[in-house]
């Protein structure tokens, strides 16, 4: 007999299902509430409500676990390449070596964006965001690839997402390039996906440019930790949009938008500002360090805590050692990235951070390490956004594929006016 929560309201008394998780997380199930008590539930930021099941990714705040299919995370960053990484989230296994040769050549034959795309890029202001460019352009995929109704499961869906895959360093490469004024640089399908991106992104047609193998090493690992993590704002909107069954580029869309925002994506880019605003002020580290712990000024340390990882964040404990070999071989000098590593030091043994366990999260360092790599700070969520489309395409998939899944509508508590008069204009007031 399986477990079930018995719930009392007043005189009534229900029984719910409990929903039990291959990690043995527990969830009552409440979508019969309404019709058996007129009830709803109320959860405002979805702070104890889970909107679905899901065999992508698995979380444990506590204990610092993230794991992709099961796999953890440090395995993967160890072992995997993005390709893989990406291939094991949206197909559920980890490819044979012809099935991910198969993949990688795909994506390899996508890479270029049709050359009426490249004009829409002339439209743009100059200083326009990369993402707000990285939105209009994918979304603008929709309009060369346009097809009736995608069944999931079609080689369609699956020419899309390798579309996306594909074209999506390329469109980014192409943002920045028009931020700076330079010409776009056309993809090389012999190099890894990670070193085409930065050949795009910084050689010119004047200059030979060869890519540095430790910034594709570091690309790799930065693009496999961002990959996926479960139900996040911008993987939820997609999931949200594919709901409604608007086409892949549609969600992946509204996913770019989500992501966007400086409590989602933004956060490494406050990162690199608060430290440009630490230089500046040429105030101490330990003057910074009692502002965050002063509870009458509402300055935090940006990159530092974090809503799920309550111990640690299993993917910073990896960068953070990325980061140190990237400083150290590339030997920059930079007095920012300097005043980083004296911030994180003092942090890390001051007895304010360690009793709230406030640890440097993955932004602190995806942010440095994204400076180190020469990066323009207005760049860095793109290449969050790099980084998160397996998972977005993955979750995009799931949910397609779930038998007699609906289209997500939330409720609400109405709270506004209550029958109201329509009072002509002449005698409002
Ligand atoms: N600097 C100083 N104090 C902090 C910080 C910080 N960065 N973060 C949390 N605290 C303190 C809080 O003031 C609180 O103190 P109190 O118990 O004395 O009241 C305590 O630590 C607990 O913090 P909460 O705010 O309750 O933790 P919550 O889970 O709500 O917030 C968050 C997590 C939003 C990430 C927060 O730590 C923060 O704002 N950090 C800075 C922004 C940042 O780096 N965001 C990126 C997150 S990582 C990601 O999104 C990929």
């Amino acid at each position: 007999m399986s477990e079930t929560a018995e719930l009392k309201l007043g005189d009534q008394k229900i029984d719910l299902p409990i929903i039990v998780g291959s990690e043995q997380e527990k969830a009552v199930d409440v979508s019969s509430l309404r019709a058996k008590t007129g009830f709803i539930t109320l959860d405002n930021g979805y702070m104890n409500t889970g909107a679905c099941t899901s065999a992508i990714t698995f979380i444990d705040g506590e204990r610092g676990i993230l794991r992709y299919r099961g796999i953890p995370i440090e395995v993967l960053a160890e072992k995997s390449t993005f390709l893989e990484t990406a291939y094991l989230l949206i197909e559920g296994k980890l490819p044979t070596q012809d099935q991910l040769e198969n993949f990688t050549n795909r994506v390899r034959r996508h890479t270029m964006i049709h050359e009426d795309i490249k004009r829409f890029y002339d439209g743009f202001p100059r200083d326009a965001h990369p993402m707000a460019i990285l939105a209009s352009v994918v979304s603008s995929l929709s309009t060369f690839y346009q097809h009736e109704e995608v069944r999931p499961d079609s080689e369609q869906l699956s020419l899309d997402m390798v579309r996306l895959l594909a074209k999506l360093p390329t469109i980014a490469a192409g943002a920045y390039k028009k931020s700076i004024g330079q010409p776009f640089v056309y993809p090389q399908n012999h190099m890894s996906y990670c070193e085409n991106f930065l050949h795009m992104m910084f050689s010119t047609p004047a200059e030979r440019y060869d890519v540095d193998p430790v910034m594709t090493e570091t690309l790799n690992l930065l693009l496999i930790l961002h990959a996926d993590h479960e139900q996040n704002c911008s993987t939820s909107t997609v999931r949200m949009v594919s709901s409604s069954k608007a086409n892949l580029f549609a969600a992946i869309t509204a996913g770019i938008c989500a992501l966007w925002g400086p409590r989602h994506g933004g956060a490494n880019e406050e990162v690199i500002d608060m430290l440009l605003e630490m230089r500046a002020s040429g105030d101490s580290v330990k003057k910074y360090i009692d502002r965050a712990k002063d509870k009458n000024s509402k300055f935090k340390l940006m990159g530092f805590g974090h809503r799920v990882y309550k111990n640690f964040d299993p993917r910073a404990k990896i960068l953070k050692a990325a980061c140190d070999k990237l400083l150290a071989r590339m030997k920059i000098s930079d007095p920012l990235l300097d005043i980083a590593k004296e911030l994180e030091e003092a942090a890390l043994k001051d007895s304010y951070f360690i009793e709230r366990k406030l640890y440097p999260n993955v932004d602190f360092y995806s942010g440095i390490i994204y400076k180190a790599m020469n990066i323009p700070t207005r760049a860095f969520t793109v290449m969050f956004a790099l980084g998160r489309l397996p998972g977005w395409i993955a979750h995009a998939k799931e949910y397609g594929e779930e038998v007699g899944n609906k289209i997500n509508r939330p409720r609400q508590v109405y709270t506004g006016p209550t029958l109201a008069e329509y009072i002509p204009i002449n005698n409002r007031v």
